[in-house]
């Protein structure tokens, strides 16, 4: 066998945690699979005291991540702590400088620094890898960068934050509103230190950002996404959705236009019945599209100690075996940045309102579409109070910018009796 291969891995957390648990128990495996003994030389992280269930005696340790990152023996720098900036962007510059090759979880950090950390580990002939900062446990960076390198991507779409489809599959089945499942997600300790993060819809975007940097080789583009989270989704909006055969889910997609790249993160209608519509739980699914391969779906675990330590053990094998690739799957300086576009590709909308329950209300609200050129599929007034009647209706296909300019005109109707809600249906 070669000589081994010597991991440092900064952060103990969920994540550091079950590294050093696969390292630990399938040391044979790794070996055979890799030709190289795997070890853990050091390790780092803020509590040298705290009991994390596993046994590190056996090896160094280090209160900074910066001197862990630099050591000799060190071969592979694993960062694990997390955060944009800080001790984490700070070892992994470091440890690029000092020729480690490099594998993190850290989505956020790479969303925002990907290309200058890409083009200082590609100009230091370092490894940089990150399968596990998207979707967890499922291997889309390498699916991406090498199984479908064949293929001019066309579109990716995918649910890639757990705690956000826990969150609404849970208020589907509980029928309990948004409020209250977010404070069980958190009582749970399901959602990031910053819940924001989660149900803000960032977390999801900066892995969006990462894939399209992928697919689409452009710099990655984390301003350029639209986003809203999942915060105004209410329990009413679930149920209409349910009964016209959609569910809502956070969706990510990133697709090429004529005019750009249009990158969209937010709660969307897709049918109750297609995969993505049946997504449960913490699960995530992202759906690849390509040129050559037609439609690939992969889906699996998208956070939790095994699933994510999976992802990080994938790299360190790679980098074991002696791969090495462009970290976004072709040389960072050649990367350009993208045009950006915003949801020019037209769609079907679902738009919910109440409105004043007076004659003539809904004819002014058709009209308004009407004038904006949408036109209406389906729409129905389900039940109403003694002044106020809620409408629900789907339009045909039509751009954001005619339904916009359709929502504007409807302020001024004097009929509307709340704000509405408009989500995107798209097709999956
Ligand atoms: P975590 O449980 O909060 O663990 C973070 C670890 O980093 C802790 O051990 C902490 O030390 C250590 N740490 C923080 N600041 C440090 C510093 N300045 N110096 C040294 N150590 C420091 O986080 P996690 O869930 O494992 O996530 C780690 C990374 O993986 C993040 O980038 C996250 O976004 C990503 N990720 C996580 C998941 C998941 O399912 N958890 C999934 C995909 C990606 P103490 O323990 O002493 O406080
Ligand atoms: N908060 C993230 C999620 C963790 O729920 O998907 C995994 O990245």
């Amino acid at each position: 066998m070669n000589t081994p291969l010597r991991l440092g891995i900064a952060g103990l957390g969920t994540v550091g945690v079950g590294v050093v648990k696969i390292v630990r128990q399938h040391a044979a495996l790794l070996g055979a699979r890799t030709g190289r003994e795997i070890i853990i030389s050091a390790v780092s992280a803020r509590s040298r005291d705290k009991d994390r269930g596993v046994n590190l005696s056996g090896y160094a340790w280090e209160d900074d991540p910066v001197a862990l990152a630099t050591r000799d023996d060190v071969d592979v720098y694993i960062e694990l702590m997390g955060g944009t900036d800080g001790p984490a962007k700070a070892s992994v510059e470091a440890a690029i400088a000092a020729g480690k090759d490099v594998v993190t979880a850290n989505k956020a950090m790479l969303a925002i620094h990907g290309q200058a950390l890409a083009e200082a580990a590609e100009a230091a002939e370092v490894s940089l890898r990150y399968e596990a900062a998207v979707a967890g446990g499922i291997p889309v960076i390498k699916a991406l960068t090498e199984g479908l390198a064949g293929n001019q991507v066309t579109r990716i779409v995918g649910v890639m934050n757990g705690s956000c489809n826990y969150i609404l599959t849970r208020m589907e089945s509980a029928g309990l509103p948004y409020a209250d499942v977010f404070a069980e997600a958190d009582g749970l300790g399901y959602l990031e230190a910053d819940p924001q993060l989660d149900v803000g819809g960032i977390d999801a975007a900066h892995k969006l950002a990462i894939l399209s940097a992928i697919a689409f080789g452009t710099r990655v583009d984390f301003d350029g996404i639209e986003l809203e989270g999942i915060e105004r989704v209410s329990i009413d909006d679930i149920r209409q959705a349910d009964d016209m055969g959609y569910k809502i889910k956070l969706l990510g997609v990133a697709q090429k236009t004529g005019r750009g790249l249009e990158q969209r993160m937010m709660p969307c209608l897709v049918p109750a019945t297609s995969p993505m519509g049946q997504l449960q739980g913490g699960t995530n699914m992202v759906a690849i599209e390509g040129d050559a391969v037609e439609q690939v779906v992969l889906r699996g675990p998208g956070a939790g100690e095994g699933p994510t330590a999976s992802a990080v053990m994938g790299d360190v094998c790679d980098i074991a075996r002696g791969l090495r690739l462009p970290v976004f799957g072709q040389p960072a300086t050649g990367l350009e940045a993208a045009t950006r576009t915003t949801s020019l590709l037209p769609a079907p909308y679902y738009l919910r309102t109440s409105l004043v329950d007076k004659p003539g209300a809904l004819a002014k609200i058709a009209t308004v579409l009407g004038e904006a050129g949408v036109s209406i599929d389906r729409m129905r007034q389900y039940g109403h109070d003694d002044t106020t009647a809620p409408v629900l209706i789907v339009t045909h296909k039509c751009t954001r910018a005619a339904l916009d300019t359709a929502l504007a005109a409807m302020d001024g109707t004097g009929v509307l009796a709340s704000e509405p809600v408009v989500l995107r249906i798209e097709s999956v």
